[in-house]
Order: structure tokens, then C-alpha cells, then sequence
């Protein structure tokens, strides 16, 4: 069966709909007196979630939230991956307090120990031997771009169609026809064309990149291992090697956005898939949701600009354009060290795995029953549907299988289920707290919600 009854779909839509504006009279009346906020919430993303206004958060722990209507939610949204070390654990809670309250000194400039130990916690799992931290993924992608450009002496970033490392100018970009870098869709005013910063290629098309790579132009590939922002879609075997051999070939530095990836494993796909990036990002979950990024370099890179900035010709000390006031912070590190120490440990991650692999199971049961033409791809603690089958092979074979109306009702019906996915797209993440049952309260409740459509 191919697309949809849109008739039937949009009758289920409004019933949901219906439902969750009935089911949430506090949320929806927090909304609506929200006037000072752009967007009425803290911040425009959250307007993601479907129904018209998000839920209010009331409590959350574990993978469990609790909205102001006191709802309670399996969460597999686990703030897209922020919180992949489910909410408020114990551990990073214990680390947090002593360092806020017990000890003092939430930011101060000063290095604590926690920060040496964070890196060499990263270095055993990304093989990766120095570190510096910033407050957000986002940041830590800047700031590494500035070194790969200041290390190589080019300008250009190669990034891949439909990829997100956060709000980083060089990533919003498409293949245009000409062979040039056009800007995506929405990208909100680009401050330069993004010809001028950017190649982009198409993922598992290698021969796209070796295209882009051959103008000798390009400082860093920055890729994430897998896409992951446009559905999941994996790279087909040999890409990564071809990646790194052209990478190579060329000059060019290879970034490995592992932000979120680490569901992958203990050491994210870099390590599972025997990956070797000279710059590696990650952030998001690393902290238990105190926020926290990070970049490994290898010792190369460090050393190229070692030799501009002792030369003078760069300064990543003061005003360069590289660093935060409140980077590395004492409280951020504290919650790094106590969170890859005693939480993402890898007995927390094959206990993810192992859910994430009964989830998609769960899944792939009743497409197959139902003979849907969606496919579900699992990458370690992840997993997430997307409406076409076979799974896509590259980023624009994703994006043309978005459709609104479908993720707004599966959203919805869900939550009016119980269920939290991710807002963006059909994604869902196990955290150390999820458990078999919650897995298999997803499966039945897809099973119906799909049923209803396609039954
Ligand atoms: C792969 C990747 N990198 C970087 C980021 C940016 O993270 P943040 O929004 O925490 O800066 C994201 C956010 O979704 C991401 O998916």
C-alpha cells in the first residue's frame, strides 16, 4: 500500500488534535498568556511540537515526564538527545550540588581538575588526545571550523545535503546545479553567499565529494558519521574509508560531529566503525543535560596552529574568535566528569542498545503486518521511522520523504498515548532508564496508531 488515505488521515488528525487540546487546559492556557516570548515559548524550536502548543514541563526524572496537567510521558524524545543520560541522574545531580552548593563557584575562569579528567575520559573513547570545551554543540563546531581554517590556510567547510551541526553559518547549505554551494531552504539571513564558505556533496556519493574536494579549496569535511537530521541514514559500506582517503588525498581535515552519534556506543561510531576524523565535536548529552560541548584535536591540527599563534598571526587567548566567558566552566565539567564516569558507562549503553534494537523490531512487526512502505533504521540507542521504504540512501531522498501531516498526527497521538517522540521528525532515543515495558507499550501503541491509517 503506498500513500496514505488523506481523507482518513486528516479525520484521525483532527481527533488527535481534539484530544491533546482537550487533554492539556494548563499547558494550553500557559501558551496563550506567554506574550512576552518570541514565538510564546523560551525558545522558537520549542514551537516543533505539534498541536498548536507545546506541553508544559512540570517534573521530569529518568525517562519519565510529567507535564502542569499532570500527564505522564515514556519519554523517547529525551530533549533530542540532551538528555540521553535520562533526566536528572543521580550521579551528575551528586557532582553538580557539590560543585554549586557544597564547594562554590559555578564559573569562575579557573580550571578545576574535572576538566583534565573529562578529557582524558574522551580521549579513551575517541582516540582523540586534546580537548577544550564550550557550552553547546554549536559552539564547539565554530570554533573548530575557525581552527581547521586557520590550520589549513583555506577558507571552504564540505558539508553534506540535509545535515545540522546547530546553528553554524557554512552548514545550511544544498548542491546547487552549478556545482556551487546554495543556500537550504529557511536559512535565516546568511551573512556572506554561501559560495563563498561552502562546498556541499551528497551523502554515499563519494564521487560528489572528490568533486567538491578536487577545487583544493576546502579546510574541513564536517560530517556527522551517520545523518541523523533528516531521519537517520547510514553511510553504506566504504564511504567512511573513502571519506577519510580523499580527505587525505586532498589536504583536507576530516571533523566528526559525534553530538548524536553517541548513541552509536560508549566510544560513538568513531570508535564502532573504526573511524580516524582529526577534529572530533560532541556535546549535548555529555553533561546529563547541563550544558556542555566539546572538540578533540589531533595532535597535527594542534600543532598547525600552534605555529600560527606563536607566530603571532592568530590568537586563540583573548578576542580571536575562538572561546566563551563561561566555556569550560567549573559546574559543566563537574557534570562531564561525573556523567561519562557513572552514567554513559558502556553497561548503560548495551542496555540501550539492546531496547533500541527491540524497538525497532517493534516497528519493522507492524510495517511488515500492515505492509506499510515506511522503513525504521536503528543506530545503536536510536531508532527512528521515515515514510518511505527502502530506507533512503542520501539526504535528499530523506527530505523528500518528509510529510507534516503524518508526523503531526503520529506526534499526537502518542503523546495522547503517553508517548513523547522527538519533535523533529519520527525520532526516539532509549536512556540507561528505559525499560523493556516502556519499549513495548511504543510497540502497541504504533500498532494501533498505524493500524488505524493503514489497516
Ligand atoms: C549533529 C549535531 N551537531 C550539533 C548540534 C548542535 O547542538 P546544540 O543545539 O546543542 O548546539 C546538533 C543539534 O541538534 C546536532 O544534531
Amino acid at each position: 500500500m503506498a500513500d496514505p488515505d488523506r481523507t482518513r488521515l486528516a479525520a484521525l488528525l483532527e481527533a488527535e488534535q481534539a484530544a491533546y487540546t482537550e487533554n492539556h487546559p494548563r499547558s494550553r492556557a500557559l501558551f496563550g498568556e506567554a506574550t512576552n516570548l518570541f514565538g510564546r515559548v523560551p525558545m522558537t524550536w520549542m514551537n516543533m511540537w505539534s498541536g498548536g502548543f507545546p506541553l508544559y514541563l512540570d517534573r521530569a526524572r529518568g525517562n519519565r515526564v510529567t507535564d502542569v496537567d499532570g500527564h505522564t510521558y515514556v519519554d523517547f524524545a529525551l530533549g533530542d538527545t540532551g538528555a540521553m543520560a535520562g533526566h536528572s541522574p543521580a550521579a551528575t545531580l551528586a557532582a553538580v550540588h557539590r560543585r554549586a552548593a557544597d564547594l562554590g563557584g559555578i564559573t569562575t575562569m579557573l580550571p578545576t581538575d574535572d576538566a583534565q579528567w573529562a578529557g582524558a575520559e574522551l580521549e579513551r573513547r575517541f582516540r582523540m588526545p586534546l580537548w577544550s570545551f564550550t557550552l553547546s554543540a554549536t559552539d564547539a563546531n565554530r570554533w573548530a571550523i575557525r581552527l581547521a581554517r586557520l590550520a589549513t590556510g583555506r577558507p571552504k567547510i564540505l558539508v553534506f545535503a540535509y545535515c545540522y551541526h546547530g546553528s553554524v553559518d557554512e552548514a545550511f547549505a544544498l548542491p546547487g546545479p552549478d556545482g556551487k554551494a546554495q543556500s537550504r531552504p529557511g536559512n535565516v539571513a546568511p551573512p556572506v553567499d554561501l559560495d563563498l564558505t561552502t562546498r556541499a556533496a551528497t551523502w554515499n556519493d563519494l564521487a560528489s565529494v572528490e568533486a567538491a574536494l578536487a577545487h583544493g579549496d576546502v579546510a574541513a569535511i564536517l560530517t556527522e558519521p551517520a545523518l541523523t537530521n533528516i531521519g537517520i541514514v547510514l553511510p553504506e559500506p566504504g564511504f567512511h574509508e573513502g571519506l577519510r582517503e580523499l580527505a587525505t588525498k586532498h589536504g583536507t581535515l576530516l571533523m566528526v560531529d559525534e553530538t548524536h552519534t553517541l548513541s552509536a556506543g560508549w566510544g560513538g561510531a568513531t570508535l564502532e566503525w573504526a573511524l580516524h576524523p582529526d577534529i572530533l565535536v560532541v556535546g549535548k548529552s555529555i553533561g546529563g543535560g547541563i550544558p556542555c560541548g566539546a572538540y578533540g584535536l589531533s595532535r597535527e591540527v594542534a600543532d598547525s596552529v600552534t605555529r600560527h599563534t606563536d607566530a603571532g598571526d592568530a590568537d586563540i587567548v583573548d578576542v580571536g574568535g575562538v572561546g566563551g566567558t563561561l566555556a569550560g566552566n567549573a559546574l559543566s565539567t563537574a557534570a562531564m566528569r561525573a556523567t561519562l564516569g557513572e552514567v554513559l558507562t558502556p553497561a548503560a549503553f548495551a542496555h540501550m542498545t539492546e531496547l533500541a534494537t527491540a524497538f525497532t523490531a517493534g516497528v519493522q512487526a507492524t510495517l511488515d503486518q500492515l505492509d506499510v512502505p515506511w522503513s525504521v533504521t536503528q543506530l545503536g540507542a536510536r531508532a527512528e521511522y521515515r515514510f518511505v521504504r527502502p530506507a533512503p540512501r542520501t539526504g535528499e531522498e530523506s527530505a523528500a520523504a518528509a510529510d507534516d501531516q503524518l508526523d503531526a498526527y503520529l506526534h499526537l497521538a502518542m503523546a495522547n498515548r503517553g508517548i513523547l517522540m522527538t519533535p523533529f521528525h519520527n525520532m526516539a532515543l532509549m536512556c540507561p532508564q528505559t525499560s523493556r515495558a516502556d519499549v513495548d507499550r511504543h510497540t502497541e501503541a504504533f500498532r494501533e496508531v498505524v493500524g488505524a491509517l493503514y489497516g
